[in-house]
């Protein structure tokens, strides 16, 4: 594929922040190259309705810095079917796309390789705060959501010092503990728990208790949503360990926001990247950050293998807690 060609793109699943600043830059490079540009409207869902909607250099001016999905999101039910994506295939060639850039996570991905085993070409770029794209150091909006984390957490660790408190603080994250290792990290959590590795309550109880003796002021355990809920952990924490624990699970609130200087670079380097691997006629890939450069690899990478939290990172996580 070369320039003057038809390139859509769609964002899809949970949005994240920098998605924004991901279609800006798809837009505007396809248009740099020649081309034309489209935005899907709501993800899969708009694409089974044709919801195309031609854009414009100054159709994407201003979104570079806000937050959600400008061109809307959906999880579809009707894409997930053999039926909906040729459906989608044959509206995608009807319309006389030539290429469609997905911006989302691991389902999205499958959809775009769908898309391409019916023959049309799409690429993904990974859009989600949960960081569980494989083969990319992070996906776009993943930083953002760190902070938004971090900022939370920091407030709550100022009431809990002055009350002498334990917090358990839920974040996202269903099959990856990325946000919670990293946030726990990053804001000095005392106990992280996460799906990837298995705790013991009487092992966090312990920590709490120790945390205490030692004249700590107060105790925040961060803990991912697929790993266990706020409410029901710290109501058995606080049988076990006999005083009472706080909750705060943030929602998502972890999904909006301006998003940070990284991710909007980040997305910007993608966007154009995918552009660049459609009008050179491929398809089929993903883009990812590795070592501070933007790679392509095969989508089906990114979505049949799992992102893997770096134990070293966890280990760490229970040293400096200490
Ligand atoms: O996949 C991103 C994510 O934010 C997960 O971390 C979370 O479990 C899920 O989406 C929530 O989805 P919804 O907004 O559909 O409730």
């Amino acid at each position: 594929m070369e320039g003057g060609k038809r390139i859509a793109v769609l964002t899809s699943g949970g949005d994240s922040p920098g998605m924004n600043a991901a279609v800006r830059a798809v837009v505007r490079t396809t248009i740099a190259k020649g081309g034309e540009a489209f935005g899907v409207e709501r993800g899969y869902e708009g694409l089974l309705e044709s919801s195309f909607r031609p854009l414009g250099l100054g159709d994407v001016g201003g979104i570079l810095d806000r937050g959600g999905t400008f061109l809307g999101t959906s999880r579809s039910e009707r894409f997930s079917t053999p039926e909906g994506v040729e459906d989608a295939c044959r509206i995608l060639k009807g319309s006389r796309m030539d290429g469609l850039v997905v911006i989302g996570g691991d389902g999205s991905y499958r959809g775009a390789q769908e898309l391409c085993d019916c023959g049309f070409s799409a690429v993904g770029i990974p859009g989600t705060i949960d960081n569980d794209i494989a083969g990319t150091d992070t996906a776009i909006g993943f930083d953002t959501a760190l902070n938004t984390i971090c900022d939370a957490t920091s407030k709550v660790r100022d009431t809990a010092s002055s009350h002498e408190r334990t917090f358990v603080i839920e974040v996202m994250g269903r099959r990856c503990g990325a946000l919670a290792l990293y946030a726990g990290l990053a804001a000095g959590a005392d106990c992280i728990l996460v799906p990837e590795y298995p705790y013991s309550l009487k092992d966090v109880c312990a920590t709490v208790e120790q945390g205490m003796r030692r004249g700590k002021k107060h105790t925040i355990v961060i803990v991912a949503e697929g790993a266990a809920h706020a409410f029901g952990l710290a109501k058995d924490l606080s049988d076990l360990c006999g005083h009472s624990v706080k909750t705060m699970v943030l929602g998502h609130i972890q999904r909006g926001g301006a998003p940070s200087a990284f991710d909007r670079v980040t997305a910007s380097r993608m966007g154009a990247r995918a552009v660049d691997e459609l009008m050179a006629g491929r398809s089929g890939v993903a883009m990812g950050l590795r070592r501070s450069d933007i790679v392509a690899y095969p989508l089906a990478e990114a979505y049949t293998e799992n992102h893997q939290l770096k134990a070293e990172l966890y280990e760490l996580a229970r040293v400096l807690a200490l």
